[in-house]
């Protein structure tokens, strides 16, 4: 198949390129390297998907665009003659919403918007896109199951997630496009985000910093290893061009107390954390906790990567990117 895949220099989309690569697709990547975090940890994502697909060279480009560029996403598509296109570029990020608010409306509603009108125009067969555990806010009932009631976001980060969902329907019955959204739950892993606690907790416990942990450590997080998640990815852009439903949770159905996170990393290092309690933070959520049943059932989804190993896995990463002696 031939698959747009944006964001491609990201956390989740450097991973989801080499498994698609390496069952043969061909990908056209797409990311406009923005300096939310270290640019230059994205370009080495970009090296290391080079690397890890070098027996597949010619299937693989990358072009540095903004989605929210319509004329130059045009372009794009337009010469790429796409069967699939999966939409993982987005403004990430709750905290950073309360700083920044109008770079969550570039990306993800002027960018999402972008992408639907021409996946219409170009009669991409399926749009797989990115959506967040957070649209559940702070629901009281877990596990968090597809048709629990999400209107009431915490941040302007969730309700443009919201959003995308709500203009991924209207597209699937107005336009007769085929959507399907999924909803990441903190995903971790090697080449992870710097913005999210798996990686701020790692790199403070080897620099013997101290760590902020939110709600006193009283949080609980449906951590997911990186791997786990790029198989149910690949799955369903794999799979037909139209899912049984519109909206997956794809997470580890397992919540962990931020607390037993930190003694796993703390476990795994062999240092010990220096822990600031700090009270609650705007527009975070007290837990996040997937039912996974419907990704099982349609794409046969099983995440088994146990925290331990996860968090091993990450360290190795850590500490031979960082050359952490
Ligand atoms: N990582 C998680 O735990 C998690 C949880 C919930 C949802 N998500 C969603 O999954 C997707 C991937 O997340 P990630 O963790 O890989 O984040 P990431 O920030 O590492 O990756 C997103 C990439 O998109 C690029 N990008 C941002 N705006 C763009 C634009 N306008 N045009 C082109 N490129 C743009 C960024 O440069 C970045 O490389 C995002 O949509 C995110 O909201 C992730």
């Amino acid at each position: 198949m031939r698959i747009l895949l944006t964001g491609v220099a990201g956390f989740i989309g450097a991973h989801t390129a080499i498994e698609l690569i390496n069952n043969g697709h061909t990908v056209v990547g797409i990311d406009n390297m923005n300096a939310y975090y270290e640019p230059s940890l994205k370009k080495a994502r970009l090296a290391y998907i080079r690397k890890c697909t070098s027996k597949n060279k010619g299937l693989f480009s990358f072009s540095q665009k903004d989605i929210a560029d319509l004329p130059a996403m045009e372009k794009i598509f337009k010469k790429g003659k796409f069967d699939k296109v999966c939409n993982l570029a987005a403004q990430a990020g709750v905290r950073y919403s309360f700083e920044n608010p109008a770079s969550y409306i570039h990306s993800n509603i002027v960018g999402f918007f972008n992408i639907l009108e021409l996946c219409v125009k170009y009669k991409i067969k399926h749009l797989i896109y990115a959506s967040s555990s957070s649209v559940y806010g702070n629901n009281s009932k877990v596990p968090f199951a597809e048709q629990d009631c999400t209107d009431n976001p915490q941040s302007l980060y969730a309700a443009t997630k919201k959003s995308n969902e709500l203009m991924a329907n209207v597209y699937m019955q107005q336009r007769n496009l085929s959507c399907t959204g999924l909803r990441f739950f903190t995903v971790y892993g090697p080449w992870g985000r710097p913005d999210m606690a798996p990686y701020k907790f790692m790199k403070k416990i080897l620099e013997g910093e101290p760590i902020e942990v939110f709600n006193k450590g009283k949080l609980s997080r449906d951590f997911s290893y990186i791997k786990d998640i790029v198989k149910g990815i690949v799955a369903v852009i794999e799979g037909p061009n139209k899912s049984k439903h519109p909206i997956y949770n794809i997470g580890n159905r397992q919540p962990v107390e931020l607390t037993d996170f930190i003694r796993t990393i703390e476990d795994t290092t062999g240092k010990k954390a220096k822990k600031v309690m700090k009270g609650m933070q705007k527009g975070d959520v007290y837990t996040t906790f997937a039912s996974t049943l419907l990704l099982e059932q349609d794409y046969n989804f099983k995440p088994n990567t146990p925290l331990k190993n996860g968090i091993a896995e990450f360290y190795k990463w850590y500490t031979d990117f960082y050359k952490v002696e």
